[in-house]
């Protein structure tokens, strides 16, 4: 199965101007062309066109950071999953532990995020989000319960588990953990009927990456900080080839 390669831009400095989106592209496309697994690079809204411009010619999807929890109307300072997919848009983010965090996103209002993004033909990298291993023991079920509720088991969902405390910290989760908790959450899935790709994300680097793939079983990998270096975003798409 072709594995998942998933770049969460946020609201980085290294991304503040349209160009850099541009350049970014220039050096990733010719590393990537060999790789047959799945890249999508998620950027904030402003960069979505561009970034949908400067991927046209290759196979690096294009996919947003979040989209509103509401078809259309008066939603101020909202973008819509139609929206996402009018602009070339292939995927979202959604649950994000940041969006969690910061916005107050619970596994409801997350639930109608992944309906209106499938309606709409996005791809949905649905974040399961725990403080710690109790915590996520104890949550596992529920958040998969709450944000998969109402949803079709056919459907096309990643699903992608990062606990807070190995994001920007460079304290990754041990490859033996990521097979665990990778484990455990393909299992909870097989009880929900589900046979969906299970990411990890945290701290990803290119000299983590291919344990967390190789050896751990993760079906692909979340990568925020080092995914912003066009080089090492594309070491780690590749970490399987080594
Ligand atoms: P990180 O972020 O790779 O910088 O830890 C991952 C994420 O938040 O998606």
């Amino acid at each position: 199965m072709k594995k998942w390669y998933i770049a969460n831009f946020k609201m980085s400095k290294e991304v503040e101007g349209e160009q850099s989106i541009v350049s970014y592209a220039e050096k990733f496309i010719p590393l990537v062309e060999d790789v047959e697994d799945n890249i999508i690079i998620c950027t904030p809204f402003i960069h979505l066109s561009e970034a949908v411009c400067q991927f046209l010619d290759s196979e690096v999807m294009v996919g947003a950071e979040n989209c509103a929890q509401w078809e259309a109307g008066a939603y101020t300072g909202e973008v819509s999953a139609t929206m996402l997919d009018k602009a070339g848009v292939k995927a979202v983010i959604l649950g994000h532990s940041e969006r969690r965090n910061y916005f107050g996103e619970n596994n409801e209002i997350v639930n109608k995020k992944v309906k209106l993004a499938l309606k709409n033909g996005l791809i949905p990298v649905v974040c399961l989000s725990f403080e710690s291993e109790e915590e996520f023991t104890n949550t596992l079920k529920d958040q998969l319960d709450e944000v998969l509720t109402d949803i079709d088991s056919g459907e096309n969902i990643l699903i992608a588990f990062e606990p807070t405390f190995a994001i920007g910290t460079g304290k990754a989760l041990g490859k033996e953990e990521v097979k665990e908790f990778t484990a455990k959450i393909k299992e909870k899935l097989k009880e929900k009927g589900f046979d969906l790709p299970v990411l990890y994300g945290g701290s990803v680097k290119p000299d983590n990456a291919k344990d967390f793939v190789d050896f751990a079983g993760a079906d692909g990998l979340l990568v925020g900080g080092a995914s912003l270096d066009p080089e090492k975003f594309a070491a780690i798409c590749k970490c399987t080839q080594a």
